[in-house]
């Protein structure tokens, strides 16, 4: 027996129940403490190299995530003009402020600096190190807040440098932070979707015994 009480297949469905949900409305099913006591509750457990916990982040709810995208619209839109490709993602952003909250992922740059120092034989990973503890704490927030109700979806900002800036100055971060993701979420405005196709575990696993 386990430990635990916790079941296994429970948690395989819990994780596998998580979506990408791109229709999202601006309302919460749950009162804004959840949501905080949701996320206090991952960056109380959430793994990071050596412990060194160089993850931060900011939530943003109601109005002032609506005050985000507009803020991130109005540096993206004649930067994506440019690309040709704003009367395709104009829509998708307009989508996005249209939810009810996001959830900014930060790297503290210092905390990786420091865990080199300390750590001089593995500095060179710590960079990696840092994404990956960051996705760590992405999908328990992703996974958590869709068994609370919510939809929610992934994005990656910083690929357009002006527009991290943007977001860092609105959230107020130091300059050593970092942007890895910003996860909008809202009550589903759409049925909850199926997991998409995967590659047969013929081409993904390899199992040696
Ligand atoms: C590392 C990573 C980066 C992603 N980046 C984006 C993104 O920038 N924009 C987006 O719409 N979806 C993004 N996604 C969501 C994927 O497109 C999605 O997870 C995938 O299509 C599978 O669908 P599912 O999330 O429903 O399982 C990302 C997912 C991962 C794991």
């Amino acid at each position: 027996m386990p430990a635990t009480a916790y079941n296994t297949d429970q948690w395989l469905a819990a994780a596998k129940y998580r979506r990408t949900i791109y229709g999202l409305k601006d309302t919460s099913p749950v009162p804004d403490s959840r949501i905080e006591e949701i996320i206090k509750e991952v960056l109380s457990f959430a793994p990071s190299s050596y412990n060194t916990q160089p993850g931060r982040i900011t939530l943003v709810l109601g109005q002032k995530h609506k005050d985000l995208w507009d803020d991130i619209i109005t540096v993206a839109e004649p930067i994506l003009k440019g690309f040709g490709v704003w009367d395709k993602m104009g829509p998708t952003f307009q989508a996005f402020r249209n939810a009810y909250g996001s959830v900014l992922f930060w790297v503290r740059g210092e905390s990786v600096k420091e865990s080199q120092e300390t750590h001089k034989a593995a500095a060179h990973m710590f960079e990696q190190f840092s994404e990956h503890a960051s996705g760590m704490a992405q999908i328990y927030v992703w996974t958590a807040l869709e068994l609370e109700g919510f939809g929610a979806n992934l994005q990656h900002l910083a690929s357009i440098p002006p527009v991290e800036a943007a977001i860092k100055k609105f959230a107020g971060v130091p300059d050593d932070y970092s942007l890895k993701a910003n996860m909008n979420f809202g009550e589903p405005a759409q049925p909850h979707p199926e997991v998409p196709a995967k590659l047969p575990t013929s081409e993904t696993l390899k199992i040696i015994k």
